[in-house]
């Protein structure tokens, strides 16, 4: 128990931070366009579409409000951390600083699915829009590898005439049926196996730095979603706004059941915006700066996200939404094929740029967590040549590729806003804890509000938890089954590897005491030396 509670000072972790040599080049417009570079992407551009069509139709807005609340609350919790700790690594850091060990390498565990998940979850996003883009210029891929393993396939009406060409037809429910009459169902999705691959082959020559690039596709991206919203709210149909509230069907499907499903599952689109506070030793004036690119661009997303939910199920009817492309579907639908065609450009910049940026900060929290001894040196190789933590990247993509390759959008997605949403609870309570242990510490930034803004922000998100489980009073979804059914055993695993490695060979436990380090690795590191 004690060697759980082990945790690093304050102090220690702003000396750290002090000698990295990292520049400090970011102003407070860069650290918001670094914000909206990871926000903006899969949440809205994806899975807007069935989280209307199956849980929330038009009051899908009130999702967005409800969950952009509960984020500023985080927002705001991670602004007073990343003031006081400007340091990479962000909440494993803070929760070294705070809550010791124990909790350190479950947050550690928890950002792998906040960070490497969701980069998976935002490739088959891209994938899908590739795929839409690809069958514009007539080009389709076997469908049975553009789709997770088992999965039945859905196609856009628009190239149902092509599909049809080619002796597919299609079911009841509009799923695609092989010239035997067969369901076709997903063997494997290569390109989302091969986006990530791509995006993982440039992180290990480096291309990440360049802040240039970022605020280029974060440019288009933006233009492109305020663009939607404002051309599309010229064609906006207000009787698809009714009803607004659809009646409850079943546990987490419309009626205010489902607005709460459909926050959990736009949740998604919110992720992202704390990997601002990753950037606090790059920041002029982290201070200031901090907070302002956290809920700055928190804020921008948020209007934008609201405005896109209005004007698609303004457009198109919230039944007809549940597609891998929901936008580029309501553009067509009003007949502005060249606006289409925009759209899924943008999309395909906007989400390349996510998944670099997700795989990055997953290589670098694994990076950080291994210098501190709780994963295998490896991680924290950096190559001669090109400075990067180039195993760690190289392994971190395969894994995320394969992940891609094989899972529906929607348990990714749902493992996602899990694992984060957890995240968001220990950095809230972390607030809390260091206020009380440690009253006096020179806090730049103060959550305003403070106690009642984290614990706000621990009981929102708890709220957004339970309706990834249940709907109703406490009844287990088919949804909520699967989801368990994965985070079980990965929460397992995340204990055995920490009992059986981190714990042996954290340098902060053995630099307190040497002799309490396994055995073996002390063997090694004697070895070393003597060499
Ligand atoms: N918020 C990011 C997205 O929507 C992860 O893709």
């Amino acid at each position: 128990m004690k060697h759980l509670m082990l945790r690093k000072t304050v102090a220690q972790i702003q000396a750290e931070a002090a000698s990295t040599g990292l520049k400090r080049t970011l102003g407070k417009w860069n650290l918001v366009s670094l914000g909206i570079g990871c926000i903006i992407g899969a949440g809205i551009f994806v899975m807007t579409g069935t989280a209307a069509a199956n849980h929330a139709g038009p009051a899908l807005m009130l999702s967005f409000i409800f969950t952009g609340i509960a984020c500023a609350f985080v927002g705001l919790c991670y602004a007073e951390l990343a003031s006081v700790l400007p340091i990479s690594g962000s909440a494993y850091t803070y929760a070294y600083a705070t809550l010791g060990e124990g909790i350190a390498w479950v947050m550690g565990w928890l950002l792998l699915l906040e960070y490497g998940v969701a980069a998976a979850t935002v490739a088959v996003g891209w994938a899908g829009y590739m795929n839409s883009f690809l069958l514009g210029f007539g080009i389709m891929i076997p469908p049975e590898f553009t789709a997770a393993t088992g999965q039945a396939i859905k196609v856009t009406d628009v190239y149902h005439p092509m599909f049809q060409a080619a002796g597919y037809s299609f079911g009841a429910a509009g799923e695609l049926l092989s010239a035997s009459g067969e369901a076709v169902k997903g063997i494997f999705n290569l390109p989302a196996f091969i986006g990530i691959g791509a995006v993982t082959a440039l992180l290990i020559v480096g291309v990440s730095e360049s802040a240039k690039v970022n605020n280029i596709i974060v440019f288009i991206k933006v233009a492109v979603v305020l663009a939607f919203v404002v051309i599309g709210g010229f064609y906006v149909d207000t009787a698809n706004w009714h009803p607004f509230i659809p009646e409850n069907t079943a546990p987490g499907v419309y009626g205010w059941d489902g607005i709460f499903r459909a926050a959990s599952i736009i949740f998604f689109a919110y992720v992202g915006f704390e990997a601002v506070s990753t950037a606090a030793q790059e920041a002029k004036d982290p201070q200031k700066d901090m907070p302002f690119g956290i809920l700055g661009s928190l804020l921008v997303c948020t209007i934008l996200y609201i405005g896109v939910s209005a004007v698609l199920t303004g457009i198109v009817p919230y039944q007809q939404l549940g597609v891998a492309d929901p936008m580029a579907v309501a553009v067509d639908k009003i007949g502005l094929g060249w606006f289409a065609f925009l759209i899924k450009i943008g999309a395909i910049l906007g989400l390349s740029s996510v998944m670099m940026v997700l795989i990055y900060g997953q290589t670098r929290i694994f990076y950080v967590m291994a210098r501190d001894g709780l994963l295998p040196e490896v991680f924290s190789k950096v190559h001669a040549k090109f400075h990067t933590p180039h195993i760690n990247t190289m392994l971190v993509g395969l894994l995320v590729a394969i992940a891609a390759g094989v899972t529906p959008i929607a348990l990714l997605g749902d493992l996602v806003s899990l694992g984060t949403l957890l995240a968001f609870m220990i950095v809230c309570f972390s607030v809390l804890y260091l206020r009380k242990k440690q009253p006096d510490l020179h806090r730049p930034f103060k959550t305003p509000g403070a106690p009642l803004t984290p614990i706000l922000g621990m009981i929102t998100c708890g709220y957004l938890v339970y309706s990834i489980f249940f709907g109703g009073f406490f009844n287990l979804t088919d949804s909520g089954r699967e989801v368990l059914m994965y985070t079980g055993p990965y929460l397992l695993i995340g204990a055995a590897i920490y009992f059986l490695y981190g714990r042996r060979h954290s340098k902060l436990r053995l630099a307190q005491n040497p002799l309490a380090g396994d055995p073996i690795f002390l063997a090694e590191e004697h070895e070393k030396r003597t060499d």
